[in-house]
């Protein structure tokens, strides 16, 4: 569904990905890893077309996006959700949820597509007339969720959901996106909570320093030897 070959990208003359190849099938749920700097951000914002790469092409579905914009990319079934959530914090729920909808496809099919999302998220659903900056942490991440939702991706790309949430929160957010892959939507995940991505994902990469440095299916990566010291501290 996803194909990354030979990526690298740069902040003016300051190189911080170097020659990524990563592929993601339809209907997996893969997880990027990797300690803060390592360039987890960047890969996502260069697959979502915020960001150019400086080498290397970028396929979905079967076509080349690496140089598209990024509303065409939403259109064609990818959605964003951005690292610290990015809501509209002086709009009510309902109408963060709103835009996220913008892409033309999915703005006809809005009411459908929110109850959905109300369904995934019934907290959302109760306070819908609320304003996004006065929800708890978690709370605002499901808004930030459920926005990327209201495009009906096929795919989504996810950076740090569980970032600044209590642990109970973080399981939360974990089920919830567990559920959405149960739902049909194709998962990149990325993560600093090593440990709990490995639990839920079926594949994942680890990024060290902008390069790709190990992959493999969740049960082998556990129990690498390098992971375990490097990551979850045994
Ligand atoms: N807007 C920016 N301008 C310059 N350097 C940046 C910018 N954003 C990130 N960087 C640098 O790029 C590297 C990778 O950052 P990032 O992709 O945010 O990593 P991660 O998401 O893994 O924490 C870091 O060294 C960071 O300082
Ligand atoms: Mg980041």
């Amino acid at each position: 569904m996803l194909e990354v070959e030979g990526l690298s990208a740069a902040y003016g003359r300051v190189q911080v990905l170097w020659d990524l190849s990563l592929k993601v099938e339809e209907g997996e749920f893969v997880a990027l890893v990797g300690a803060n700097g390592a360039g987890k951000t960047t890969l996502l914002r260069t697959i979502s077309g915020v960001m150019r790469p400086s080498t290397g092409t970028i396929t979905f579905l079967g076509k080349r996006i690496e140089a598209a914009h990024a509303n065409d990319i939403v259109n064609m079934g990818l959605s964003h959700i951005p690292e610290s959530r990015k809501l509209f914090t002086e709009m009510s729920i309902k109408e963060n949820l709103e835009m996220g909808a913008y892409p033309r496809r999915s703005w006809k099919e809005r009411r459908e597509t929110m109850k959905w999302v109300f369904g995934l998220f019934p907290r959302l659903e109760e306070r819908s007339k609320q304003l996004a900056r006065t929800l708890s942490g978690g709370e605002q991440q499901m808004l930030a969720m459920g926005r990327g939702l209201m495009s009906k991706p096929k795919m989504v790309l996810i950076d740090e959901p569980s970032n600044g949430l209590a642990p109970k929160v973080v399981s939360e957010v974990f089920e919830i996106l567990k559920s959405l892959h149960k739902e049909g939507i194709t998962i990149l995940l990325v993560e600093q909570n090593v440990r709990q991505t490995l639990n839920i994902a079926d594949r994942a990469y680890v990024l060290e320093n902008g390069r790709l440095v190990l992959q493999g299916v969740c049960s082998f990566l556990r129990e690498s030897d390098h992971v375990r010291k490097a990551y979850l501290g045994v």
